[in-house]
């Protein structure tokens, strides 16, 4: 890896995960987000990208178009920054074997929910409706299966009795931007790597429930 890890986000949306990894490169030398791309054209992420003054493309789908034509493109769009590690980050699209296949191991992502808990969508009104008394986010390696990559890192919080997914969300949300930054930062530190299907760090076996679950 050269001197400093070059990062490419995905976004769909909001981009406050990809703020708190902007932020958290500018501390972090050996980092630098060098190409934001999102499928929606009026992702707010796009507006944070800009004032950071980062590059932005957006690879919007066509109608009727492949995944896969999709993802040769959003692949193009992509190497276009000759990046180390890809952050996917509120990217709201199923990503092709393919595509995934091409950066295991340089691909992460971060989910809401305590996986394998919670895969796919609508997670913390699921997570009340199964009556959890904790929920969380996780980060996790990509891999061909959603949402089942090794995971990294995850944090969790409590889940009140009176609480609503609104509430429960921004309580994970302020997780996710704490795990998601030193995820990043363990990579371009050359610390975390996936092999055979599984993540280390520093060379020693992450468990199921990611670096130290406690
Ligand atoms: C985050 O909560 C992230 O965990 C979730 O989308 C949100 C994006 O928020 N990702 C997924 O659900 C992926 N399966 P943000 O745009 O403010 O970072």
């Amino acid at each position: 890896m050269p001197q400093s890890c070059r990062v490419v986000v995905l976004i769909s949306g909001n981009g406050s995960n990809l703020q708190a990894v902007i932020d958290g490169c500018d501390d972090n030398l050996q980092a630098e987000v060098v190409g934001v791309i999102s499928n929606n054209p009026d992702a707010y992420g796009l507006v944070r990208a800009h004032h950071s003054e980062i590059d932005t493309s957006c690879v919007i789908a066509r109608p009727g178009e492949s995944r896969s034509d999709y993802d040769a493109r959003l692949l193009a769009a992509i190497e276009q920054y000759q990046p180390d590690l890809i952050v996917l980050a509120g990217f709201m699209r199923i990503l092709t074997n393919d595509f995934v296949n091409h950066y295991l191991g340089r691909m992460i992502n971060i989910h809401p929910s305590l996986l394998p808990k919670f895969t796919g969508l609508n997670t913390h009104q699921r997570a009340i409706d199964a009556k959890e008394t904790e929920h969380g986010a996780s980060v996790h390696f990509v891999t061909p299966e959603l949402d089942a990559g090794p995971v990294v890192l995850q944090a969790k919080v409590p889940v009140y009795e009176d609480d609503t997914a609104e509430m429960l969300a921004a309580r994970v949300h302020e997780q996710e931007h704490a795990i998601y930054p030193l995820v990043v930062k363990w990579f371009s530190h050359q610390r975390l790597n996936m092999q055979d299907g599984q993540a280390y760090l520093d060379g020693t076996l992450i468990g199921p429930s990611g670096y130290a679950p406690d």
